[in-house]
């Protein structure tokens, strides 16, 4: 039971990111010196995944190049004798990792984006990423999808990351209850889209990281449009739950909501101030501010 399968909705038009989206995938934003779809795939390959899937749109050129080989880059950096650089380049895409691409024709949802990649994940458990949450595990431990991936080893059913969210937020997410199995995992018996404070069953909120068994696909496809007028992944999910168990799972480690600029500055900064190269120099900055 490995996960070595990995799907990244990227076709999203970014609207919330407006101006900086109007001609690159908001994927593409750096935090620090990264665009936020490596930090994805850094964590996916650090988890054992090997074969990245990316559901793109139009306008996403931006992100197969970027795990393209740049050949002229890469002979200038040689010739120039920069071998660190070149290393930095280079390991955007490991020998060992594949890159496949399938498009989204139409923005239809996140259940439908993952429904695109179905013939190309077959039938095997795999993992979604969603880019716009950066997640950060905690110091020197594992990255959440491979903490995500030991809890799917254990129990061999689909996973599902969560976080406690104010009562105040859980329109923004998947909401999840059900009965604590031990102090992280949780035994899934209802997950609602983005429901209102007052009919939420819980607080638990489902982050951007999945690992799911290919039944999903199946309910995906049998689920009517749900909230927003979307095909959703949640209604799919809960299609699953009538037939399989489903676990949610509190990740260790702290998730960055850059799909939201105040998110997106806070990865920034803490990002930053982690950097072994730059934090130390960043400290110095931040505290000489006059605020
Ligand atoms: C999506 C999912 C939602 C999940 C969230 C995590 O929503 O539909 O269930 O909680 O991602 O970031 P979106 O943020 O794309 O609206």
């Amino acid at each position: 039971m490995m996960v070595n399968k990995a799907i990244f909705p990227v076709a999203g038009l970014g609207t919330r990111f407006l101006p900086a989206t109007k001609a690159q995938p908001k994927e593409m934003l750096p935090v620090v010196d990264k665009p936020l779809i490596q930090y994805a795939v850094e964590e996916a390959y650090a988890a054992g995944v090997r074969e990245m899937i990316f559901v793109t749109g139009r306008h996403k050129r931006p992100i197969e190049d970027h795990f393209d080989m740049t050949f002229e880059l890469e002979v200038a950096l040689e010739q120039a004798g920069k071998r660190e650089l070149l290393e930095v380049v280079r390991s955007v895409k490991p020998d060992d990792m594949e890159c496949i691409y399938v498009r989204q024709a139409q923005a239809l949802g996140l259940g439908h984006a993952v429904l695109c990649a179905q013939r190309l994940v077959g039938n095997e458990p795999f993992a979604v990423l969603l880019a716009d949450d950066l997640m950060v595990g905690p110091q020197g431990g594992q990255g959440v999808l491979k903490q995500m991936v030991e809890q799917f080893r254990e129990w061999r059913a689909s996973i599902l990351a969560v976080q406690e969210v104010p009562a105040e937020h859980t329109k923004r997410y998947g909401i999840v209850a059900g009965n604590a199995v031990n102090e992280q995992l949780v035994d899934v018996s209802r997950i609602v889209e983005k429901p209102d404070p007052e009919v939420a069953p819980s607080r638990l909120g489902v982050a951007g990281r999945y690992i799911l068994t290919p039944g999903v696909f199946h309910e995906i496809a049998n689920q009517p449009r749900g909230v927003g007028g979307e095909i959703q992944l949640t209604d799919g999910i809960a299609g699953l739950l009538r037939r399989e168990k489903v676990f949610a799972y509190r990740y260790e480690g702290k998730r960055y909501d850059c799909g939201s600029k105040e998110g997106f500055l806070q990865a920034n900064v803490e990002l930053a101030l982690a950097h072994p190269q730059l934090g130390p120099g960043f400290r110095d900055y931040l505290q000489k501010l006059d605020i």
